[in-house]
């Protein structure tokens, strides 16, 4: 080959390889059902490419859809009560800041008390893993629903979530009250976070699925969230698994009587509203969840040094 044409040849597989790295593996449908604003917050994982947007509104009945690349770890939320101080021109929500004081979250999470929507795609086995998580909190309910037809080929591939207001049935030494609204209650903090002690935080000698149980805290969210974490050791009941390439709708509020139905009405997917007499099997398996968030390591920027080196 002559050296323009190697070259032009080496370019090629340059915009493939970009192609390829950068490929719209999934998307993730954001909808809020809620009868007020929700601000979404979106935090990639460690090693994970970040995504074109980590923060926005969605008014009440708004949607959004958001290109995932494949191979995404990463976190998402619902950020409400959000204002801009006028004279100081910050952002701040009274739920789920990302303290970033704009819209954009800009790599920051969640402070808690937070819903968590936790996924890593294309994990352990060619699977994407996810899960709600109640272990940094709650502050509104969330759904995650994969869109799949594929559910045969493998997994738990289910919808997930916490429909329940747990406001409304939070402990009295948990609850999050907005001191401007007549007492009312706007998220439920964990046990770890209200009382910080180790037996609820499952750190120090409770740093293992053997010696951290739940809590009579803890299991007030599982009562009301069968299939969402309610703490650190909680995997087996709240890991759900698809084949990638699946895409998911992720809806607040999914029970507002408003609801249409279809795919992410919590009924139809199998979830049901108050009475819940799921029992789930199997032994505890602690730590799952974090040796999945550490298959999130493959990156583009990865197969594109691969390609360099090739040359
Ligand atoms: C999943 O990850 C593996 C490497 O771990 C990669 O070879 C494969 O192409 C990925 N699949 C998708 C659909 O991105
Ligand atoms: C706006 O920010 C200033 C400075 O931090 C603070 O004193 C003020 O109370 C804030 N205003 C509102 C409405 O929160
Ligand atoms: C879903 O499948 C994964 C992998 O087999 C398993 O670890 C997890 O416990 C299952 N989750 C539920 C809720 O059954
Ligand atoms: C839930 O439903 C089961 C079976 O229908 C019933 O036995 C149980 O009492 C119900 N629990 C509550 C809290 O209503």
């Amino acid at each position: 080959m002559a050296k323009s044409q190697s070259l032009t040849f080496f370019f090629l597989l340059l915009v493939i390889s970009f192609l390829a790295s950068g490929a719209k593996a999934a998307s993730f449908t954001l909808t809020n059902n809620c009868g007020y604003t929700v601000w979404p917050g979106i935090l990639s994982g460690a090693g994970t490419a970040p995504l074109s947007t980590t923060g926005f509104v969605l008014n009440s009945g708004q949607s959004r859809s958001v290109d995932i690349p494949s191979s995404w770890s990463g976190r998402l939320w619902g950020r409400t009560y959000c204002s801009t101080n006028q004279s100081t021109s910050t952002f701040s929500c009274v739920t789920g800041d990302c303290g970033s004081g704009k819209i954009d979250c800009s790599g920051s999470g969640a402070t808690p008390p937070a819903t968590l929507a936790e996924f890593t795609l294309n994990g352990s086995g060619g699977m994407d893993f996810f899960d709600v998580s109640l272990v940094d909190g709650y502050n509104l309910p969330m759904l995650v629903s994969p869109t799949s037809s594929t559910a045969s080929s493998g997994g738990n591939c289910t919808a997930t979530g916490c429909l329940a207001d747990l406001n409304g049935i939070c402990p009295s030494n948990l609850k999050v009250i907005l001191s401007d609204s007549g007492g009312q209650s706007v998220a439920c903090k964990s046990a770890c976070d209200a009382f910080g002690k180790p037996e609820f935080c499952c750190s120090g000698a409770y740093g293992n699925p053997n010696t951290c149980k739940p809590s009579s805290y803890s299991q007030i969210f599982k009562n009301a969230c069968p299939r969402a974490y309610s703490y650190a050791y909680d995997d087996a009941t709240s890991t759900f698994t698809c084949p990638t390439g699946v895409n998911y709708i992720i809806t607040f509020c999914p029970s507002n009587p408003g609801q249409k139905a279809g795919e992410n009405n919590p009924q139809a997917a199998g979830i049901p509203l108050i009475n819940d007499s799921m029992v789930f099997l199997g032994p505890a398996s602690g730590g799952t969840l974090a040796k999945t968030w550490r298959f999130a390591a493959v990156t583009s920027a990865a197969s594109l040094a691969a390609f360099w080196l090739q040359f």
